[in-house]
């Protein structure tokens, strides 16, 4: 690489931007910093969002760190200041005030925003998103008071709002366009333990329908039957924002390609977060990881690589739900592989390891947060115990390590 860095620059202060920021100043580069972010706050971390912010009223925000302790940092934090043009030549970024900012180093660190659902667009219901501090506590404001929300999506974000408004005592419908919930990530056995629980707090799912438009009061599905609403929540996937990477040229369909060092195709141009298409070993492609560990453990990696120290980041993708008293966690991948179940379903606290020949490529585990711990390392480590080992109840998953 070329000389070292005098001014870096990063594109989006959420979580990964504010881990870069913040992995930059601990190695010890001491020239300058400047984090651009398209939010009023300081980073803070997302998964409260729709967890604990949404159960209690007096949860406060989980900042990163204060906006006094950025300045402390000699990290120059400009919030309301989104990044609309990029010029790879210039090598200068600009907000949407007019601000042009030079860097020899730049991080894009924009991560993702809602995908939208255009049927709802220009409807008179209500209709939230839910990504941000603003729409939290404006969902959160929204079930003190409404009986019938219905949510699009039946994924994470669908799910964990589901929790809160049933707790609330709304009467909540989920709409979801696959057969069963959470299929992007999810093994059908705990879909159908998910979708239970959620029954039992007298949730409705409309599973393998969409919005085909509204009603007066409400919406009509792909099926032709309506529902009423007085609040539409839509959590149907995210995607990336791209504005930095197509000013700079840089093929963004998907996400911003990076290889293990967190670099694009771009000299001096590096990316991570939500927005970063990367190879992972579990799934056998290149994805799009969008969890807090990543934004958080990849801007880490990828901030020692900026400054010169070669760092590869290929960790295992891991995240974490909670459904009620269901915690459960989530590494690698699940999809196309062999399971092997650990526990009993029926307890609610288990773990199912999933296999792809000889490998173990995922696992997931209900209620069983040690268990995971173990596993994420054996997966990590790529350590290949014999199925009948996993199989084996008795088989201590430590052994897998030595
Ligand atoms: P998601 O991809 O998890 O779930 C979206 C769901 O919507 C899927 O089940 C999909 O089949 C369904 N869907 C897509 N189009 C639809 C349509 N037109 N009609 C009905 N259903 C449709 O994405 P989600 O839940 O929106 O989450 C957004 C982001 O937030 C993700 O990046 C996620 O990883 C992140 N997140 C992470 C959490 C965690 O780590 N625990 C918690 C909450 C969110």
């Amino acid at each position: 690489m070329s000389a070292p860095p005098r001014h870096i620059v990063i594109a989006g202060a959420g979580q990964a931007g504010g881990r870069a920021a913040e992995a930059l100043r601990a190695r010890g580069f001491a020239g300058a910093i400047t984090m651009l972010g398209d939010e009023p706050h300081p980073p803070y971390e997302r998964p409260q969002l729709s967890k604990d912010m949404l159960a209690a009223a007096d949860k406060p925000v989980a900042y990163i760190k204060q906006a006094s302790a950025w300045n402390d940092l000699d990290v120059k934090l400009e919030t309301s200041a989104p990044v609309t043009d990029c010029d790879a030549g210039r090598r200068t970024v600009a907000t949407a005030d007019g601000r042009v900012f030079a860097f020899d180093r730049l991080l894009v660190a924009t991560g993702t925003r809602p995908r939208r659902l255009a049927q709802l667009e220009s409807c008179g219901l209500e209709v939230q998103y839910l990504r941000n501090v603003e729409d939290a506590l404006r969902f959160r404001q929204s079930i003190q008071g409404k009986a019938r929300i219905v949510i699009v999506g039946g994924g994470v974000i669908g799910l964990e709002a589901a929790c809160a408004a049933a707790k609330h005592g709304c009467q909540v419908t989920v709409i979801e366009s696959e057969q069963r919930l959470l299929a992007r990530a999810f093994p059908a056995v705990v879909s159908d333990l998910v979708a239970a629980k959620h029954r039992s707090h007298d949730v409705t799912f409309r599973l393998g329908a969409t919005v085909s438009g509204t009603t007066p009061n409400g919406l009509r599905l792909s099926d032709g039957t309506e529902i009423a609403a007085d609040l539409v929540l839509v959590g149907i996937g995210v995607e990336p924002v791209a504005t930095v990477a197509e000013r700079l040229g840089l093929p963004a369909a998907g996400g911003i390609a990076v290889d293990s060092c967190g670099r694009t195709a771009a000299p001096e141009v590096f990316c991570a977060g939500d927005a970063a298409l990367q190879w992972s070993r579990c799934h056998g492609r290149a994805i799009r990881v969008e969890t807090w560990a990543n934004a958080q453990n990849q801007a880490i990696a990828v901030a020692a690589n900026m400054i010169g120290e070669p760092r590869d980041y290929n960790d295992p993708p891991w995240f974490w739900t909670d459904q009620y008293d269901l915690n459960i966690q989530v590494a690698g991948d699940m999809l196309d592989s062999d399971h092997i179940l650990r526990g009993d379903v029926a307890s609610g606290k288990f773990s199912v390891i999933a296999m792809r020949g000889s490998d173990i490529v995922g696992a997931l585990s209900v209620n069983s947060a040690k268990e995971m711990a173990m596993l994420r390392r054996v997966i990590a480590a790529a350590r290949r115990p014999a199925r009948s080992d996993l199989e084996s109840p008795a088989y201590d998953l430590r052994a897998a390590l030595k």
